[in-house]
């Protein structure tokens, strides 16, 4: 492993453009869930009835009290970890350019991340189905369900819901990243959903290295990845990050 963090290091120094692509993984060390795999969201909720956009439109009380209240309160309560600390230090650093994340978590925001493409939107804001009003989740009580904006329309999170498609601007930077980067890390993602999926994939076809961090193989270890990195996000990245040649300027 520790030859491979060393490779990965070498080939993040060396890099002129690189760009972070997270899911679920990165935060299950801050207490969230994964979607998928033991103790995750969708074991226990369907997310074609609790997080497709007909079923929010169609009941968007049940969508509120059944997912995004219960997602919403560990959201609010978590903390970045080691694994967003990394990445934001790697930015600092000019070792990374951008982090596209299909978390709507804030997370790397919090950590100081500063470009973050949120890839499925966010649960930070939430809009009015009505007059499109948008509030800061953290300003809407949840005493009542679903919230309610002061005209009276129903309040939706700014997350993308399954049956909608990704916000334009974060597909078209996102794809650009990919089709430019020098190198990719990919960390946290079962790498099941797509578009965000097919990012790695663009990034290779393009000529970019791909290193996978996870504890579990996915899809892309097999046939995209060129270094596997197995374990957990927090570790993993801090290691990583430890390694990687400070740059020393012109
Ligand atoms: N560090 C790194 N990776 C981890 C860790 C950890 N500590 N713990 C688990 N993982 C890995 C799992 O092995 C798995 O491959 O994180 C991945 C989480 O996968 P998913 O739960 O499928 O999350 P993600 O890939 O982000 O899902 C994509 O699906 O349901 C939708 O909108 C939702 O954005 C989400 C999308």
């Amino acid at each position: 492993m520790e030859t491979r963090i060393q490779q990965a290091a070498e080939i993040l120094s060396r890099s002129r453009l690189t760009v972070a692509l997270t899911g679920a993984g990165i935060s299950v060390e801050s207490g969230i869930p994964p979607f998928r795999g033991p103790g995750s969201f969708w074991e226990e909720i369907d997310p074609m009835e609790f997080a497709h956009v007909d079923a929010f439109m169609k009941d968007p009380a049940r969508v509120w009290e059944v997912l995004v209240s219960g997602l919403k309160r560990k959201l609010d309560t978590a903390k970045p970890n080691k694994g967003h600390l990394a990445l934001a230090e790697l930015e600092n650093r000019g070792c990374l350019s951008a982090v596209i994340t299909q978390n709507v978590d804030s997370l790397h925001q919090k950590a100081g991340s500063r470009d973050v493409i949120e890839f499925h939107g966010t649960f930070a804001t939430l809009s009015c189905l009505d007059c499109g009003h948008q509030a800061a989740s953290a300003d809407i009580p949840l005493t009542f369900l679903p919230p309610h904006c002061q005209c009276g329309g129903v309040y939706r999170p700014d997350c993308v819901f399954y049956g909608e498609s990704i916000p334009l601007e974060a597909l078209t930077r996102s794809r650009e990243f990919a089709s430019q980067c020098d190198a990719m890390l990919v960390v946290g993602t079962s790498a099941v959903v797509h578009p965000a999926a097919m990012m790695p994939v663009l990034a290779k076809q393009n000529g970019a290295t791909i290193i996978e961090v996870n504890p579990t193989p996915t899809p892309l270890t097999a046939t995209t990845s060129d270094i596997f990195l197995q374990g957990g996000a927090g570790s993993v990245l801090s290691r990583l990050t430890e390694a990687v040649a400070i740059p020393t300027g012109p």
